[in-house]
């Protein structure tokens, strides 16, 4: 669990940034950035070094490690103190709220903007860190895989796929992005897996839903990691959300992870609304996303 630092913001001073950024720079080039390393990339004399590294560890924004030489490395909740920080500077946001949600790899927070915004803070490489290996990043020793980069790498691509999409497809306006974060308008609604459809209703939500994914299809993008708890359901709609392991239609498996989506969503349906739901022949329902021709489940194949 990562500690929420947005009550540590008004503490931290500017050269407190310096140190934390100049951690962040070594970080491209060692897993533990040498001490002796520090004054350079931090742009701060040797003392100030000390007293900064002090400061930043009690607040737990940097951890320590000895190896041959002390070696630092920024934490999760110093990396998030860097992008609030920019968001700040940039105007993007003037205050974080609570928690909107905490999901399998992220952790989402209110903010406060010109209106109440989502900021997604990716967590990729945190957990497993193990299965990103094929993500990994060369640096000079050439076997250092970053946790930073896999999370940072999410979270440009959220922002890109969104970006791309809205508005055609419902997906969340993208706002911002900065480091392993992105900020986005707040949907309405709640998941899908925890919304008590009408029975009247629910063919009528699955099309909706479809039909965000056909559209997607015809922009270019299958989802990929589709499920009742990537979807939002309200009075105005749906919205379809978690982009970031989307892949292009070009994608050799884009297909078979497009048949997967429809597959998780329709089981969903048939599981939680028996009565109301067809028996839906997946695979005509992936040719007809395909040739854009998806208008409902109830068409005829
Ligand atoms: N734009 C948003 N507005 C409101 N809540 C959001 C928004 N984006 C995410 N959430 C909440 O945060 C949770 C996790 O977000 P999600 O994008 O699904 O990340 P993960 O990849 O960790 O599953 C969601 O289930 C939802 O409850
Ligand atoms: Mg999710």
């Amino acid at each position: 669990m990562v500690r929420n630092v947005a009550g540590l913001m008004t503490e931290l001073e500017p050269e407190d940034f310096y140190l934390l950024s100049g951690v962040e720079q070594g970080m491209r080039f060692s897993e533990w950035v040498n001490r002796g390393k520090l004054p350079d990339l931090a742009n701060l004399t040797a003392e100030n070094v000390d007293y900064r590294l002090d400061r930043c560890m009690s607040r737990d924004l940097i951890q320590r490690k000895t190896i041959q030489y002390e070696g630092y490395q920024l934490t999760f909740e110093g990396y998030d103190a860097l992008a609030l920080r920019t968001f700040a500077q940039r105007d993007t946001i003037q205050g974080v709220g609570a928690p909107l949600g905490v999901g399998k790899e992220s952790d989402v927070l209110e903010v406060q903007s010109y209106r109440p915004l989502a900021l997604k803070f990716h967590r990729e490489g945190y957990t497993n860190f193990r299965e990103v290996k094929r993500e990994r990043e060369y640096t000079a020793d050439h076997h250092h895989v970053s946790w930073l980069y896999t999370a940072r790498k999410a979270a440009e691509r959220e922002h890109e796929v969104l970006t791309e999409l809205y508005p055609d497809v419902s997906v969340p306006r993208p706002v911002d992005h900065n480091r392993h974060a992105i900020v986005m308008e707040k949907f309405a609604g709640v998941e899908l897996g925890r919304s008590k459809l009408d029975s009247s209703q629910a063919v009528g939500v699955l099309d909706l839903v479809l039909r965000e994914l056909s559209t997607a299809y015809e922009a270019g993008y299958v989802h990929a990691d589709m499920s009742e708890y990537n979807v939002a359901v309200s009075e105005q709609g749906v919205t379809v959300f978690d982009w970031p392991q989307a892949v292009s239609i070009d994608h050799d498996n884009a297909r078979d992870l497009l048949e997967r989506d429809v597959r998780n969503v329709v089981s969903f349906f048939r599981r939680k609304y028996p009565r109301p739901t067809p028996d839906v022949d997946v695979g005509s329902v992936v040719d007809r996303i395909v040739a854009g021709e998806f208008e409902s489940v109830r068409q005829n194949a």
